[in-house]
């Protein structure tokens, strides 16, 4: 089986720093990517208070089109955080979205991309709590391919309990949540998986450190509800839809229980940065048949198709940048 490492390095866009090319958007008006910097002393850097988005373009050539997929979904959920942080972001969904489109014009790149929208806490202060602190807001865009493998991913239970909602939340997409992320991946790396799945602290399964998960038993598609302590992932919607739509599947929202991803026909994540990765081996034990079962591969085929636009269905979760 191939390592970790091994599967890092094919996907090379990971395991290097970000390049600060083109242009970034910060405070009310676009500076090159390399000034948009911030203090030492910034609130968010030290504490965590910011939120953030992670939203994908995709390509496409025969087009010489970039869609930026379910664009104004994303900001949505930015402003729900907003509520959860008590920060203002300083536009609307709309207004925020075509900023995002003018970045990328801008930019002009010809590839797929990841987009970065941040609001966080930029005062110089000390005081850890929410008001009264001055907020900034960046946006920036890379390059990006895999962020999981597609191809068959595999996964660990970690030992790190998800966040509850009752500690830090993870329906609001927060920065310093990500710790729990980064500890969770971190350990799933050191045992040779990549990716880790959180249960939540009642021990119920919650989801991928970075991403949404999907089971398939008795024919049906199963998810832990929105009450598991996840974060309300725009393409686990993507999924739900799709499933209904193309596959005729029913979509469950339930508690899972850890034993019932040993016994799935099929397991998958879901996530901008995962897309769909279908998972064939957990905790050591092979899912299903062990290779990447016909829901996961359908379900795979189908967002991909509809998120870079060569299927021409849901045109309205497609947002074009240079038409
Ligand atoms: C913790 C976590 N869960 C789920 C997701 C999936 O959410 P979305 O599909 O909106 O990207 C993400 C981000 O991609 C995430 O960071």
């Amino acid at each position: 089986m191939t390592s970790v490492h091994e599967k890092l390095k094919e996907m090379p866009a990971l395991g290097r720093e970000i390049a600060e090319d083109g242009w970034a958007y910060m405070d009310g008006g676009f500076v090159p990517f390399a000034d948009a910097k911030v203090s030492v002393a910034t609130h968010a850097l030290q504490y965590g208070t910011g939120i953030f988005e992670g939203i994908r373009g995709y390509w496409n050539a025969a087009h010489e089109e970039l869609y930026v997929f379910r664009l104004r979904e994303h900001f949505e959920r930015m402003e729900r955080s907003s509520r959860i942080l008590r920060i203002t972001l300083p536009g609307t969904a709309a207004e925020l979205s075509r900023l995002v489109v003018e970045l990328l014009r801008r930019n002009g790149q010809r590839t797929d991309v990841y987009v970065r929208p941040f609001a966080y806490k930029a005062a110089r202060s000390v005081k850890v709590s929410l008001q009264g602190l001055r907020e900034g807001f960046a946006l920036y865009a890379f390059p990006l391919g895999a962020y999981l493998p597609t191809d068959g991913a595999t996964a660990v239970t970690t030992s790190w309990h998800r966040t509850s909602d009752a500690a830090i939340p993870a329906r609001g997409k927060l920065s310093g949540s990500y710790i729990n992320t980064a500890l969770a991946v971190d350990e799933a790396n050191d045992r040779g998986a990549d990716e880790a799945i959180f249960l939540t602290a009642d021990g119920q399964v919650s989801e991928g450190g970075g991403s949404n998960l999907f089971m398939v038993r008795d024919g049906a598609l199963v998810t832990p509800p929105v009450t598991a302590d996840i974060l309300e992932g725009i393409t686990r919607d993507s999924v739900m839809t799709l499933a209904r739509e193309e596959l005729g599947l029913a979509v469950v929202e339930r508690s899972i229980d850890r034993t019932e991803l040993y016994v799935a026909d099929e397991l998958f994540f879901s996530g901008t940065g995962a897309q769909i990765a279908p998972c064939v081996r957990i905790d050591g034990r092979a899912v299903g048949s062990g290779r990447i079962g016909p829901v996961a591969k359908r379900l795979g085929d189908v967002y991909f198709a509809v998120a870079r636009g060569d299927d021409p269905r849901h045109p309205e979760w497609r947002t074009p940048v240079f038409r």
